[in-house]
């Protein structure tokens, strides 16, 4: 056990080191790096992250492996070789990410855990991201991206802004803003949530600015609001995530938007306004319900009830009339 797992860091580690070696230097990853340069992407950052490219061929996964003494079965294990499924006539493994700029996935000691790939073409039909498996040293839904990185600015800020994606994670760092993290994917759990609490009292989301980072938003909120950290959310302009914007407009501006996040459901109540009717009253009442559910996830008294007034005004709602809805309603289901 112990040595599967000393066995599959060292793969890791190895392997971080080749993937960028090649995306630096090797002829093979000529469109990587300039994919690199197409997104702004400087060597310094390639560097600082380690990022990396998985080549096309698996003969130079191969070489690699035997120079270095790793059996098959360990890069099965690790994910780096994938089996073909049984039915798909093919009987040899192959590697599992090819022609994708590698990300190191790294614990919150900086040991590299998993990797994640990002396809380079724009037709390309595989999935944009490809992670790793669940493997005896990775467990995603135990990691936050680049944890090992920001958490002394996290712990000193007392405050974490959560994105989406690890180029948004990025990014932000490279420019400065340090206390970020990135699940990875949407799906916040509670031992993300727990692993925060610890550092700071605050979450500020700042998902894209899509339907999807809506979503992912309430549902970050009744995993994190439980364990009594503060959730805000600070909304970026249609179809921007942090990345783009920051890109685009400089770091000043998303600063900015930072700096104006709203408490949770104000976020909710801005949302709502915009997109449903809520002068016709069955809606305002449905809504209404839907709030007084995610309030029972509040479990401060005072951030509670400031809450309750708060819906309850801007619905134009007699008060006692939302804390007999609030009396009725069940916790919402993750
Ligand atoms: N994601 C994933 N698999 C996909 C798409 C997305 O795991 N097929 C995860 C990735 O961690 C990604 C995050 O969800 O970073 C957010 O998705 P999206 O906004 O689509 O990607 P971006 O991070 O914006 O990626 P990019 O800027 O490289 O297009
Ligand atoms: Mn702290
Ligand atoms: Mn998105
Ligand atoms: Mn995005
Ligand atoms: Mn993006």
């Amino acid at each position: 056990e112990a040595k599967v797992r000393k066995a599959l860091l060292k793969v890791h580690e190895e392997a971080v080191e080749w993937f960028h070696l090649l995306l630096m230097r090797h002829k093979v990853a000529e469109d990587a790096r300039a994919y690199l340069k197409s997104r702004g992407i400087s060597p310094q950052t390639a560097k600082d992250w380690q990022m990396g490219y998985a080549p096309p061929y698996g003969d130079m996964l191969r070489e690699w492996a035997l120079e270095r003494k790793f059996t098959e079965n360990l890069l099965v294990t690790s994910g780096l070789l994938a089996r073909p499924d049984e039915d798909s006539g093919r009987r040899d493994t192959y590697p599992r990410f090819r022609h994708r700029l590698m990300f190191p996935i790294r614990n919150e000691f900086g040991e590299c855990i998993a990797f994640s790939g990002r396809v380079l073409d724009k037709e390309a039909k595989a999935a944009k991201y490809l992670n790793s498996p669940e493997t005896p040293i990775f467990s995603k839904s135990r990691v936050l991206f680049g944890l090992d990185k920001s958490k002394r600015a996290i712990s000193k800020a007392d405050r974490a802004i959560v994105t989406e994606g690890q180029l948004d994670m990025i990014t932000a760092f490279a420019n400065g803003v340090e206390n970020v993290v990135a699940p990875l994917g949407t799906a916040f759990t509670e031992f993300h949530a727990k692993k925060l609490k610890q550092l700071a009292a605050e979450v500020v989301l700042c998902f894209d600015s899509d339907t999807a980072g809506y979503k992912a938003a309430v549902r970050a909120f009744t995993i994190l609001s439980p364990t009594g950290l503060s959730v805000k959310v600070a909304p970026l302009p249609q179809g921007e995530d942090p990345d783009s914007l920051i890109r685009g407009q400089g770091v000043e501006v998303f600063q900015e938007y930072i700096g104006r996040a709203r408490e949770f459901f104000d976020y909710m109540l801005d949302s709502a306004s915009a997109n449903r009717n809520l002068s016709e009253v069955r809606e305002r009442s449905r809504f209404a319900g839907e709030m007084a559910s995610m309030i029972l996830l509040v479990d401060n008294n005072i951030v509670r009830d400031a809450a309750v007034q708060n819906i309850a005004r801007r619905l134009n709602m007699p008060e006692d009339e939302f804390r007999r809805q609030i009396a009725r309603a069940q916790k919402p289901s993750s």
